[in-house]
């Protein structure tokens, strides 16, 4: 495999004090990324797989209908994914923009060794014409420290991880993106839709219970990562659909009344019914989206979508060059 280039800004014991923080909040919550340890990114495959996750089966049948389109208006070199997870998605548009340029390099970003590792597998027998490259770092902290492309650059931020942002993190995370975006770059993004909440409910409550287990270990991953002692016994999964707020709420339930030990020998008490925040995922309206690129920089340039209007990609510019 390729050496994985490690670019994140991480302190340790700042993620601690952080964690610990969240925890003691009144209403308690853990950061998302910490779901995606080598268990976790194996679990997020499984769930993409399951018949609930309508998501990414919707998606990719997009993608496929107009990768051609695509490409014809981002016409890149170099294709650089935030979050790429397994890559297993965008194996086809890479390797339709192989058959229209000699070399392609592709950049796959995540916070997940695992990940990548399987992004690399996923795209290690494409062709001898595509450079894979694989770089380790948090998309909301160290997007400064990517470098600038040097070729035509397609950005993808896929399967509506924007939705796991609040409004303010999507802004800074999509002017972020704005901000290392060349004249002749553009970002495809993919979201969720607003849609009958039944459908949404089930797509995080699947019937296998793989959700509820991807959303358990996160509670092994804080044990090990902070020597907490958390019993996932003692948890409910609990994901539900927020109307006012357009949103998957995904929570951890505590089964009954119990303590957990902190690192400096305090006791945290959590309450029976007391729920621990792990994720959000938003479900957007075209007047939310216009709203955050107005604020982002963006441009629409493209707009693709399925026959049910589930999931939508954006092909997007910065204004900056567009308007100057
Ligand atoms: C919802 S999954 C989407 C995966 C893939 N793009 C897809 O469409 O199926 C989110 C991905 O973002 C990665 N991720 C989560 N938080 C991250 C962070 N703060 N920085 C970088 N990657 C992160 C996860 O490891 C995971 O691969």
């Amino acid at each position: 495999m390729n050496k994985i280039e490690n670019i994140s800004f991480e302190n340790n014991s700042n993620n601690k004090e952080n964690v610990i923080s969240l925890l003691k909040n009144e209403k308690k919550s853990l950061p998302t990324h910490y779901l995606y340890d080598d268990l976790g990114s194996k679990l997020f495959e499984e769930i993409c797989n399951t018949e609930e996750y309508y998501l990414t089966r919707t998606e990719q049948q997009i993608l496929n209908a107009h990768a051609l389109d695509i490409l014809k208006e981002a016409s890149p070199l170099e294709i650089f994914e935030f979050g790429s997870g397994s890559s297993k998605k965008t194996k086809s548009l890479i390797s339709k923009a192989l058959k229209q340029k000699k070399y392609i390099t592709y950049f796959s970003f995540d916070i997940s060794t695992k990940a990548l590792k399987m992004s690399y597998d996923q795209l290690k027998q494409i062709s001898k014409n595509l450079d894979v490259q694989l770089i380790q770092g948090d998309f909301n902290n160290d997007i400064c420290r990517i470098k600038k492309s040097k070729r035509k650059r397609l950005y993808l931020f896929l399967g509506s991880t924007l939705g796991n942002f609040n409004n303010n993190v999507a802004v800074n995370f999509l002017n972020n993106v704005a901000k290392i975006m060349n004249k002749e770059d553009s970002f495809l993004l993919g979201v969720d839709k607003v849609k009958d909440e039944k459908i949404i409910n089930m797509a995080y409550n699947d019937k296998k219970g793989i959700t509820k287990r991807f959303n358990k270990n996160i509670l092994k991953v804080i044990n090990k990562e902070y020597k907490l002692n958390f019993n996932e016994n003692n948890f409910l999964h609990n994901a539900k659909f927020n109307l006012e707020k357009s949103q998957i709420e995904m929570y951890l339930e505590s089964t009954v009344e119990h303590s957990i030990r902190l690192p400096n020998n305090e006791d945290l008490n959590i309450g029976k019914g007391e729920k621990i925040l792990t994720e959000i995922s938003r479900k957007f309206s075209e007047k939310t989206l216009n709203s955050l690129f107005r604020k982002a920089n963006l441009s629409i340039i493209k707009s693709y979508t399925d026959k049910k209007k589930y999931f939508s990609l954006y092909l997007l510019k910065t204004k900056k060059y567009l308007f100057p």
